[in-house]
């Protein structure tokens, strides 16, 4: 019999030495396949005396427990060894110029949102947000639209199945109100939020969509009156649409959650059929806002002798629409990428307010 010890250093060699895994099976083929060197042998132990054929039996099992451990062990570098070259062949270098043409765009509802926030977040609002499925509580009763109020009737609810915490129904939340709800009762003031986030309500026309986006905003402190309400907004309107003598103005309205109540108009032109926001001899209604009902208030917890506030609410679509000059709602969901590619906007143009707002 050749003798083992070099056999064995002669296996391991090759296994060690294997380059790729196509090497490493010849190698085990050479050493334990049906004619390898170890299998051959072994067969030669039956010719063998029963005390030598002991010996040599336990030896050459060592020998092949060793090169079927070497043979896993190589399996693995090579396995790793390949990953690696995978990784490195297919390494993205994020500092290249995006491929002309092949740019992604982003889409003028993230864009609003964004300018959006970059005004508030100028003016010390953080953004909150809450779930799309309310419970009853939340979306309405909290709001002081308890359950045979008129105004839940044009919300044009979707409900779900199942009940809520509350007891009350689940509904897909009808507007973004229910998030002043979550915050008040879950922070105390004073309180700075705005919250953008997906409403729906069953209608769909040109000017609506089932699912479409709002954002709300709400302050509560001590000392918040009024003109602090009127302060923010006419802001608001000036920065968002890029117009410093943007005539705005309040017109008294209704909203069971706040107490008084307002909507905002902007003004603008609508000469020759061709419409411009600005100084004009027209108005155009874009939020509904107020000072937050003392009812509410109570209703999450908040001493209403003590604090008051406003709150404000507005279609992102709307506006977007507005600024952008988008005539239909409907496409903004429709996912045409030449649509995406005609409104949408560059991915590192980020609107802030020192940076500009309008790419
Ligand atoms: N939730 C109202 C809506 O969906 C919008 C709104 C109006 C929100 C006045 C407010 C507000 O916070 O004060 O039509």
């Amino acid at each position: 019999m050749e003798d083992i010890d070099v056999l064995r250093s002669e296996l391991i060699a090759t296994v060690n030495g294997a380059a790729d895994l196509k090497a490493l099976e010849e190698a085990r083929i050479t050493a334990l396949g049906k004619k390898g060197r170890i299998t051959q042998l072994m067969k030669g132990l039956g010719a063998m005396e029963p005390e030598a054929r002991k010996a040599a039996g336990a030896r050459l099992n060592a020998v092949k427990d060793a090169v079927a451990e070497a043979i896993e062990a190589r399996k693995g570098d090579l396995a790793g060894a390949a990953i690696d070259a995978r990784l490195m062949g297919e390494r993205v270098d994020v500092t290249l110029p995006v491929r002309p043409g092949q740019d992604g765009r982003i889409h003028p509802i993230s864009q609003t949102i964004d300018e959006v926030v970059a005004i508030f977040g100028e003016m010390g609002f953080v953004v909150a947000e809450g779930p799309d499925i309310e419970d009853d509580w939340h979306n309405f009763t909290a709001l002081n639209i308890p359950p045979e109020h008129p105004a839940r009737q044009e919300h044009d609810t979707f409900y779900l199945p199942g009940v809520g915490a509350d007891g009350g129904r689940m509904v897909l939340r009808t507007h973004t109100s229910p998030v002043q709800i979550r915050t008040m009762k879950g922070t105390q003031p004073p309180i700075r939020i705005i919250c953008p986030g997906r409403t729906y309500r069953c209608d769909s026309d040109a000017t609506h969509s089932p699912m479409f986006h709002q954002v709300e905003g709400l302050v509560v402190d001590e000392a918040t009156h009024m003109g602090h309400l009127k302060g923010c907004l006419i802001e608001f309107c000036r920065a968002y649409f890029g117009v410093d003598d943007l005539p705005v103005r309040f017109r008294p309205s209704y909203f069971p959650f706040t107490e008084p109540s307002a909507e905002v108009d902007i003004g603008c032109t609508r000469e020759g059929g061709q419409f411009r926001i600005g100084r004009g001899d027209d108005w155009l209604e874009i939020l509904g806002c107020g000072m937050v009902n003392a009812v509410v208030l109570e209703n999450c917890g908040i001493d209403s002798s003590r604090y008051q506030g406003f709150a404000f609410g507005m279609g992102l679509e709307r506006i977007a629409m507005l600024k952008y000059g988008i005539p239909d709602l409907r496409t903004f969901f429709e996912s045409d990428l030449r649509w995406l590619r005609h409104y949408g906007f560059a991915a590192l143009d980020v609107p802030s307010l020192v940076g500009g707002l309008n790419p």
